[in-house]
C-alpha cells in the first residue's frame, strides 16, 4: 500500500532480538544493554503473525535484523515461516557473521535469498578494539561459509570511521575484484553511544571515490550508490543516511522486537501491535504505514528513541 505521500511500503525490517554477542563501539555500551524481559520480547509466532499482516498490507520483502538476529533461537525456524507467507518475494538476514559458520547452510535451507554481512575492519586488532568481543576469524569463516551455502552475492557493510577504518578503504574496493560480492560502505549516524563522537569520525562516503578513481558509476540499487572496478566481479555501494536522499523514496517499514512498528527509524512515532489479531492486527499495521513521516532532521540528532541495536540499522 501507498502511505499519506505516495510512497509504495514494500519492504519490512524486523527486529527479531534487541541482544548481540558483539560490542561495536559506536552501537553498543561497554556493558552490553539492560536485556528485555523474555516476556518483554515477541515469540517467534508473534513475530510471523506481525509479519504476514505486513505482507497483507503490500510488503514483499522482509529482512531480518536485531541485535544480532543469529543470537535468537528458533530464528531458523522463523525464517522458514516467513519465506512460506504467500507474497513474501525475498528474504534476507543483516548479521555481523560470528554465527555463520554453523548456521548458512540450515539459513539456506530455510529459504533465506540474501544475507548481509557487517564488517567494518579487515585486521584482526582492529575488529576486537570496534566490536570489544569478536575475534575476525570467526566472521571470515561465515563467510566462507555462506558462500559455500550458495548466498553467492554477499553484502558486506562497513561503516566508515575516520581515524578508525578509512585507511582499509582500497583493501576493501580490492575485495570486489574476484568475488561477486557488494562491499558498501555507510556512513556512521549519531545515535546511541556515537552520538557525542568527534566530528572527525564522521565522514563522507564519497571520499572512497578520492581514494580508489578508478571506480567507474554503475546504476545505483535502492539506497545505495552503486560503483565497479574495471572488469571486477563485484561492486562498490556507497549509502549517504546522513543526507535526506532516500526519504523521498522509502519504501521500508520496521517492526522492533517487543512488537512495535515504526514508520521511520529516526522517528519516535511506534504503534504497539502486541495483543492484536487478524483484521486489527492488520489495521494497525496500514495506519502505521500511513502515518509514515515525511522525512528525517538526523543532522540535528535522531528522535528515535531507540538505540541501533534494538532497530537493527
Ligand atoms: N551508523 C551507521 N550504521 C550503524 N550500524 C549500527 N549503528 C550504526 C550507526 N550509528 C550498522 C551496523 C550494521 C547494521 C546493523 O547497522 O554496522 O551494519
Ligand atoms: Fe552487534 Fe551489530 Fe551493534 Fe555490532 S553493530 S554491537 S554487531 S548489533
Amino acid at each position: 500500500m501507498r502511505d499519506q505521500f505516495g510512497r509504495s511500503i514494500t519492504y519490512l525490517r524486523l527486529s527479531v532480538t534487541d541482544r548481540c554477542n558483539y560490542r561495536c563501539r559506536y552501537c553498543m555500551p561497554p556493558e552490553g544493554v539492560p536485556h528485555k524481559a523474555h516476556g518483554d520480547i515477541c515469540s517467534l509466532e508473534e513475530l510471523r503473525d506481525m509479519a504476514a499482516a505486513a505482507v497483507v498490507c503490500g510488503v514483499r520483502k522482509i529482512r531480518v535484523t536485531g541485535g544480532e538476529p543469529l543470537v535468537r533461537r528458533g530464528v531458523v525456524d522463523l525464517c522458514r515461516m516467513l519465506r512460506a507467507l504467500p507474497g513474501v518475494e525475498e528474504l534476507c538476514i543483516t548479521t555481523n557473521g560470528a554465527l555463520l559458520e554453523s548456521m548458512a547452510e540450515p539459513l539456506r535451507q530455510a529459504g533465506v535469498d540474501r544475507l548481509n554481512i557487517s564488517l567494518d575492519t579487515l585486521r584482526p586488532d582492529r575488529f576486537r578494539a570496534i566490536t570489544r568481543l569478536g575475534e575476525l576469524a570467526d566472521v571470515r569463516r561465515g563467510i566462507r561459509a555462506a558462500e559455500a551455502a550458495g548466498f553467492s552475492h554477499l553484502k558486506l557493510n562497513c561503516v566508515l570511521m575516520g581515524g578508525v577504518n578509512d585507511d582499509e578503504t582500497a583493501d576493501f574496493v580490492a575485495l570486489t575484484r574476484e568475488r561477486p560480492w557488494q562491499v558498501r560502505f555507510i556512513e556512521l549516524m549519531p545515535m546511541g553511544p556515537c552520538a557525542g563522537w568527534d566530528r572527525d569520525r564522521f565522514v563522507p562516503v564519497i571520499r572512497v571515490l578520492e581514494r580508489c578513481p578508478e571506480l567507474r558509476s554503475e546504476r545505483s540499487q535502492g539506497v545505495a550508490e552503486c560503483y565497479r572496478l574495471p572488469g571486477a566481479a563485484g561492486t562498490v555501494g556507497l549509502i549517504t543516511p546522513m543526507s535526506h536522499a532516500f526519504c523521498g523514496t522509502c519504501d521500508r517499514i520496521r517492526i522492533t522486537a517487543d512488537g512495535r512498528l515504526k514508520p521511520c527509524l529516526h522517528s519516535m512515532e511506534e504503534i504497539p501491535l502486541r495483543g492484536l489479531k487478524g483484521t486489527d492486527l492488520t489495521e494497525a499495521v496500514r495506519q502505521g504505514i500511513a502515518r509514515k513521516p515525511l522525512g528525517h532532521h538526523l543532522e540535528s540528532g535522531s528522535d528515535t528513541g531507540r538505540d541501533m541495536n534494538e532497530i537493527g540499522g
